[in-house]
């Protein structure tokens, strides 16, 4: 039986972290065996931002080394660089015909955007979620593993791939945003304030390469309070962002004992000790981050195989890509 299609991609802006892990990598490499994947570094998207290319071209690398060090398998998936395949540009200039300056100016990230970068609001950055939409639609996938902050764009290719459908004949497959039997996940930064961020508060960021010490003085100065006013209270959002990163790297009856204090805890019987809380949850993390970090330190070193990974991959999703474009092509009437 054909494998169902999966796409997803992460944007080579910085060192990746915990949210980028538990939203997205972590879900790659439980498909991997069961799906047809495509998984890439949206390079292109990051050029919205106007970055240094040169920092960028580490990046990349340093991405995709990421990415074989977290579980993901070369031999198996398809992982690849999105400027190395041409086609997903192509399937964007089509869908920019169909996308509208309404609904993109009222995308979120777009917002976030020009709230951040008043004097860089390009056209790039306005039709983001048209590229996105190609990058999945261009493999003709149909589940996307992201995280919470993705549904909107995850919507609005669908969108895309409809109004494409309607217009030109039923050829798309329409593309979902997937987490395994749950909700899409959103982990927030240690300081409380909003998702946890490539670029943002780097100390409430736990990336993926950082050394056991940083791990541990990161978590030691994550965000608490005094403890519950009554017992069985409902959790403020930083506490239960603590408890959703135990839950993701400790075992079950650690997060069990917390949770039990946490709900037997009041104002002047506070059975909770968030410094314990936080130590063991930095020990747990340095179990969980360390052999990462030294997996992609040592994938990094060499640099020939990983362009010579970057290059299969680049063959795999181009494959595929030229069939859909072809489909794509003759629905419109170019194929002259
Ligand atoms: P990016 O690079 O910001 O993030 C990569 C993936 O990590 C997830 N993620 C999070 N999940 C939970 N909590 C967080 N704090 C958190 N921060 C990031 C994101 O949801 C994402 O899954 N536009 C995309 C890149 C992209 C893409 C695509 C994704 C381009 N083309 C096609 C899927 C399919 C982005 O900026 O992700």
């Amino acid at each position: 039986m054909q494998k169902e299609v999966v796409v997803s991609g992460i944007r080579p802006t910085g060192f990746l972290h915990l949210g980028n892990y538990f939203g997205a990598l972590r879900n790659y490499v439980r498909m991997q065996d069961d799906y047809q994947c495509y998984f890439f570094v949206a390079n292109w998207h990051s050029l919205t931002t106007h970055p240094d290319t040169r920092e960028l071209q580490k990046s990349v690398l340093r991405v995709l080394a990421e990415n074989m060090a977290c579980g993901l398998d070369p031999e198996k998936v398809a992982l690849y660089v999105q400027s190395d395949v041409p086609e997903i540009a192509e399937l964007y200039l089509y869908f920019n015909m169909l996308a509208y300056k309404g609904e993109l100016e009222k995308t979120v990230t777009f917002k976030d955007k020009v709230r951040q970068q008043p004097d860089n609001v390009n056209a790039g950055l306005l039709t983001y979620p048209v590229l996105q939409a190609a990058d999945i639609i261009i493999q003709r996938a149909v589940k996307v593993p992201v995280g919470k902050d993705q549904e909107q764009h995850l919507e609005m290719a669908r969108n895309f791939a409809e109004r494409f459908n309607y217009r030109y004949g039923d050829i798309l497959p329409l593309p979902y945003a997937f987490n395994y039997g749950e909700d899409l996940i959103r982990i927030m930064g240690l300081d409380g304030n909003g998702k946890m961020s490539k670029s943002e508060n780097q100390m409430a960021t736990l990336y993926l390469a950082d050394e056991d010490d940083v791990i541990r003085k990161k978590i030691m100065k994550a965000k608490t309070d005094q403890g519950p006013a009554t017992v069985h209270s409902d959790m403020p959002d930083f506490i239960q962002n603590l408890f959703t990163l135990l839950g993701l790297v400790s075992q079950a009856d650690v997060v069990d004992h917390f949770k039990t204090q946490f709900n037997n805890s009041s104002a002047g019987n506070c059975v909770i000790r968030y410094g314990d809380l936080k130590k063991q949850l930095a020990e747990d993390m340095v179990q969980f981050i360390s052999p990462i970090r030294e997996k992609a330190a040592a994938l990094q070193a060499d640099e020939k195989k990983l362009k010579d990974l970057m290059a299969m991959g680049a063959d795999k999703a181009r494959t595929r890509a030229k069939e859909t474009l072809y489909l794509v092509r003759q629905a419109i009437g170019l194929n002259y």
